[in-house]
């Protein structure tokens, strides 16, 4: 604890140093998440992050998270510094949507619109014609729905399968999907609401489908906080990674969150749920990206940006 305490300290003082501001996801360790808030920072979803880098004076942004939300970052604020622990942590939506086949699907049907999810590569970005991260993926496929447009979807399969639903919009899709939530078990999630009749089941929409006719809310990261603090209920069963605990219980500090199985059939898995890659953001990796960013600094292709920045504009525009 004392050693962390010191990384601590050194890393304000770097940060006030370099000029630079801590931003993290809700999915990243609560001693990051704590840090970022101490310093003025922010801990966020996908898409207050890129909000909060794009309008922050700094310098240099510390994005505490994965690729995709550094590059995004960079694709809105070119002129800055854009830093992570490090350039290491990916995503299973990224690796799994090279551009090169998804631009081939994509070449085959050209009369649709290409919406995709902010979980991908800054060329995969400037194919597409919209950006959307699970806050506002809903609204801007219903608006794309009711233009008469007929969509392609990529590359969360399971988020596609679920604003299809709820929509009604003609959509074709990538099969991708995110490791982590990927992994929540139906009949173990069944088994654990029978223990908790009284929890209300909170469910990201990267997890299955089955899993999500279960949940009283869906949302993303920061909608299923929302709702944690919303709902009347006591406790709460979560089905994304574990990180989210961190605010749902600083926010709600009498209620009771339960992490939803994601281990075989009748488990009660605890403490499964966590991205890899958003584990690599520890202490020290900031500290040392912030002393010497070299090998952690953020590139993207500037050919490639201006097609990013006008899909990821559109998602801005339309969701301020
Ligand atoms: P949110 O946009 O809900 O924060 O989720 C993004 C994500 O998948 C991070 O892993
Ligand atoms: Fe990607 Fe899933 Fe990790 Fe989010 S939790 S960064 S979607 S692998």
């Amino acid at each position: 604890a004392a050693e962390k305490a010191q990384y601590k300290e050194r890393i304000k003082a770097l940060l006030v140093e370099k000029n630079a501001v801590l931003i993290a996801h809700y999915y990243t360790d609560p001693e990051i998440q704590a840090l970022a808030e101490e310093t003025g920072g922010c801990v966020a979803d996908s898409l207050e992050m890129a909000r909060f880098g794009n309008q922050h004076p700094a310098q240099t942004l510390i994005i505490a998270g994965v690729k995709f939300m550094g590059e995004t970052a960079k694709v809105l604020t070119p002129e800055k510094t854009v830093v992570m622990p490090t350039l290491e942590a990916t995503c299973s939506l990224d690796l799994g949507c090279p551009i090169k086949e998804f631009s081939e699907f994509c070449d085959q049907h050209p009369e649709r619109t290409v919406v995709v999810y902010a979980n991908t590569s800054t060329a995969v970005k400037a194919r597409a014609d919209w950006i959307v991260t699970s806050s506002c993926a809903l609204e801007i496929v219903e608006h794309l729905d009711e233009q008469g447009e007929k969509i392609i979807w990529g590359p969360d399969r399971h988020l596609g399968s679920y604003i299809q639903k709820q929509t009604g919009a003609d959509m074709i899709m990538w099969q991708g999907a995110c490791i982590v939530h990927d992994e929540f078990k139906t009949k173990a999630l069944i088994d654990m609401k029978a223990l908790h009749p009284d929890a209300a089941v909170l469910v990201h929409p990267e997890s299955p489908a089955e899993v999500i006719e279960l949940a009283d809310a869906v949302g993303s990261t920061s909608q299923l906080i929302k709702a944690a603090q919303e709902l009347p209920n006591q406790k709460f069963i979560v089905a994304t990674d574990r990180g989210i605990f961190y605010k749902m219980q600083q926010l709600c500090p009498e209620k009771e969150f339960f992490e939803a199985p994601t281990a075989g059939e009748g488990a009660t898995c605890r403490s499964c749920a966590h991205c890899p890659w958003m584990a690599m953001n520890g202490l020290q990796a900031i500290e040392q990206a912030l002393i010497d960013p070299s090998g952690k600094e953020v590139f993207v292709d500037m050919n490639l940006r201006e097609g990013a920045l006008r899909s990821t504009n559109r998602m801005l525009e339309f969701s301020a």
